[in-house]
């Protein structure tokens, strides 16, 4: 459903992303790892239509998409989860909802239903402030966010970054009950998270993918993963 070819991306004159390409079957969960600066903010930023590449091409179900907007892209029905875990803070649950709910037309009612799917805990905090989420809720939130529309394709930038040990399991099952539903693209530095769930791993580094994994040995076995790092 998704494939970038030879994608090549630079700020001003410092190329960042060089001949990268990877693909995304329909349902799949892939993820990308590799250490900070290794160009995967930038990689999705590209597919999501926020950056436009030098040379290279995004295919998405067929269609070319490099080149148009971010909002053209997203109504393609492919969504960005940001890394800054951004949320309105001053607004409730229910209101940030609200707000992803409007431009898509969907009932709020769904929409809701749609983020209790994922994390039933939702509902007690729908009328709370998102700016007193804990950092795991309010990563739910943007992820249940996402989901509102119809999305066929999640772009999700380090979601367990910067998370204690015990709100990780969260963001696990909300990624378990989503996996085989949706095609998901994540940026991952937890290895052991990659290794749960992963049916394709690109490692990048320096830029460049340096490896492509789908077998599950391969992917589960963290030594072996960090041996790209
Ligand atoms: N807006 C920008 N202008 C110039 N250089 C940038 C910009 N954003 C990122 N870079 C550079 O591009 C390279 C890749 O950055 P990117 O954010 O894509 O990496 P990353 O793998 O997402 O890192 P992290 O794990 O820290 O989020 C880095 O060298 C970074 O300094
Ligand atoms: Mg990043």
């Amino acid at each position: 459903m998704l494939s970038v070819e030879n994608l090549n991306v630079s700020y001003g004159h410092a190329k960042v992303l060089h001949d990268v390409s990877l693909k995304v079957s329909n349902g799949e969960m892939v993820f990308i790892a590799g250490r900070n600066g290794a160009g995967k903010t930038t990689l999705l930023k590209t597919i999501a239509g926020f950056l436009k590449p030098d040379t290279g091409s995004v295919i998405f179900e067929d269609k070319k998409i490099n080149g148009m907007l971010p909002e053209k892209v997203a109504h393609l029905g492919i969504r960005y989860v940001f890394q800054d875990k951004r949320v309105f803070s001053n607004l409730t649950v229910k209101e940030n909802l609200e707000i992803a709910a409007y431009p898509v037309k969907e009932n709020i009612k769904d929409a809701i239903d749609k983020v209790i799917g994922i994390y039933p805990k939702i509902e007690k905090f729908l009328n709370m402030r998102a700016g007193s989420l804990s950092g795991g809720q309010r990563q739910i939130l943007l992820i249940g966010r996402a989901l509102i529309g119809k999305p066929k394709l999640l772009l999700i930038d380090e979601p367990t970054e910067g998370l204690a040990a015990g709100t990780i399991n969260d963001i696990l099952n909300v990624l378990v009950k989503m996996k085989g539903n949706i095609s998901l693209v994540i940026v991952e530095q937890n290895l052991s998270v990659v290794g749960m769930l992963a049916d394709r791993v690109y490692m990048m580094k320096e830029g460049k993918i340096l490896k492509e994994m789908t077998e599950k040995d391969e992917i589960t076995n963290k030594e072996n993963l960090e041996k790209y790092l």
